[in-house]
């Protein structure tokens, strides 16, 4: 078998505990079981951060990770692939901040790390290449000589060809996805809007099962959705309600029902929304105060980035308003926390809440509605409320569906949601546990690295399609 190797931005470390986004949860439960390299960033700034890496082996796998210095932690990681990227991929057009060092900066980053990472490849390993920092790194390996079949996963939303082309560089960036052997996406939706870019705006052909002709390569692409290990969160779960943590929450709630949200603090996910449907449904059905909580939990992400730090005061004022207008002197509406917990403690909280609320404005997949899902009690499963924005929801058709712009309908899904009988409940809940189960993290893997390694061979000859 060939070996797999893992090029991400964020590394999932070993001795990392608190989850760190859906990129490393997938990659994580994806790997396994297997063995391989993971290659990406400590985590560490540090100036000068040098061409050198760490190495650690844990379980099968060697992380190599390299340290970022301080001007490519700024224009790399926080400006353009988090100030320009991030915003323009979310459909957040009015966000986004564009300077020409910083796309400098972007390219110089993926130089860097082809260099650093060509040396510990060997000559038939699989290079499977993720997320949005990193969309040139084929073209840097292959101008460093690579032959290896190279692969790139978006976990992120590809959004439509005329939002792509505000960005000033974007004939640059995205023609170098042309470098991979397979290009894949959370959706169909994504893909469909990468193939339309390739044929619009690069001029290139795009064959019916989806290649695209490039000019050294045919560039395979398609929709490889990302799931989670169902049967190893459910027992998490099932472990987890006999907690102490969980045992705590539990009696802390004196018996009212429990809504609980699970999200990096991102502009993304949607929770000023959140919080204003959670204080409609207060205002408009008086029958829920007193008798509902709310548990937000929002680990603090990019904090560097002023985006995130107004939106965490948004979140703040808002907490405070809602808590301020209806809270009793032995209730507390929303308990918003400020901070990650371990994979463990999550997995009781979601299955001691009535309601799994997962309402972004645009997401790549949401891997907490999938978590959320399965940790449930099949018994009594609680019920999850989803925004269609999330790529979860092109699967999970069966949870209440819930537009987050629309305010009025997030609060009348949770009201819903809260009085659900139970034998609609358990129906709901085994048609998205099955689903769930179906695609786990390994047929993700297993469908990727297949198809990688299924693509074409590099064109013999240039293809004369019009140059991008
Ligand atoms: C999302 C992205 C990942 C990223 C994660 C956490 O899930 O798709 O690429 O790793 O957020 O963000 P961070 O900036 O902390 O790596």
């Amino acid at each position: 078998m060939k070996r797999v190797v893992v090029v991400s931005n964020r590394v999932g470390l070993p001795n990392s505990a608190d989850s760190a986004g859906g990129l490393v949860t997938g990659v994580r439960a994806a790997m396994r079981g297997r063995s391989g390299l993971w290659f990406g960033w400590s985590g560490k700034v540090a100036t000068p951060a040098g061409d050198t890496h760490e190495l650690v082996r844990a379980d099968g796998i060697d992380y190599a990770t390299v340290d970022l210095d301080d001007a490519a932690h700024r224009d790399f990681y926080l400006g353009f692939a988090n100030g320009t990227l991030w915003p323009l991929c979310h459909f957040r057009l009015g966000l986004i901040e564009y300077a020409r060092e910083q796309a400098d900066a972007y390219e110089a980053a993926n130089e860097r790390f082809a260099r650093i990472l060509m040396p510990l490849l060997r000559p038939d390993d699989l290079v499977w290449v993720h997320d949005y920092h990193l969309i040139p790194l084929a073209r840097a390996l292959r101008r460093l000589g690579s032959r290896h079949r190279i692969g790139f996963f978006l976990h992120i939303p590809l959004p439509p060809p005329r939002a792509l082309a505000i960005l000033p560089n974007h004939r640059e960036l995205f023609s170098s996805l042309l470098d991979y052997d397979l290009v894949g996406f959370q959706t169909d939706e994504d893909t469909d809007a990468f193939r339309a870019y390739c044929r619009g705006a690069l001029g290139r052909l795009v064959r019916p099962d989806g290649t695209v002709m490039g000019p050294h390569r045919r560039t395979a692409s398609g929709a490889f959705p990302i799931g989670i290990d169902a049967a190893a969160q459910q027992r998490m779960a099932a472990d987890g309600a006999n907690r102490a943590t969980t045992r705590r929450l539990v009696d802390s709630l004196a018996g009212r029902r429990l809504i609980i949200g699970v999200d990096r603090l991102d502009y993304s996910k949607g929770l000023a929304n959140r919080f204003t449907a959670f204080g409609r449904l207060l205002a408009t059905r008086p029958q829920w105060r007193s008798r509902v909580t709310f548990l937000q939990i929002a680990a603090p992400s990019r904090i560097e980035i002023g985006r995130y730090r107004e939106a965490r005061r948004e979140l703040e004022r808002l907490a405070g308003k809602i808590n301020g207008r209806h809270a009793e002197f032995d209730w507390q509406p929303i308990r918003y926390l400020n901070r990650g917990y371990r994979p463990a403690a999550l997995a009781g909280f979601f299955r001691a809440a009535h309601v799994g609320l997962v309402t972004p404005l645009r997401d790549g997949m949401n891997l907490v509605a999938k978590e959320y899902v399965a940790s449930q009690d099949p018994a009594d499963p609680g019920v999850l409320v989803l925004s269609p924005f999330a790529g979860a929801a092109a699967e999970l058709d069966r949870a209440l569906i819930a537009n987050p712009f629309d305010i009025d309908g997030v609060a009348d899904a949770l009201h819903r949601a809260l009085l659900m009988p139970a034998e609609e409940r358990r129906e709901r809940w085994a048609a998205l546990h099955a689903t769930i189960a179906r695609n786990g993290a390994e047929r993700w893997q297993e469908a990727f690295i297949a198809a990688l390694d299924a693509a074409a061979a590099p064109l013999p000859f240039a293809f004369a399609a019009a140059a991008p």
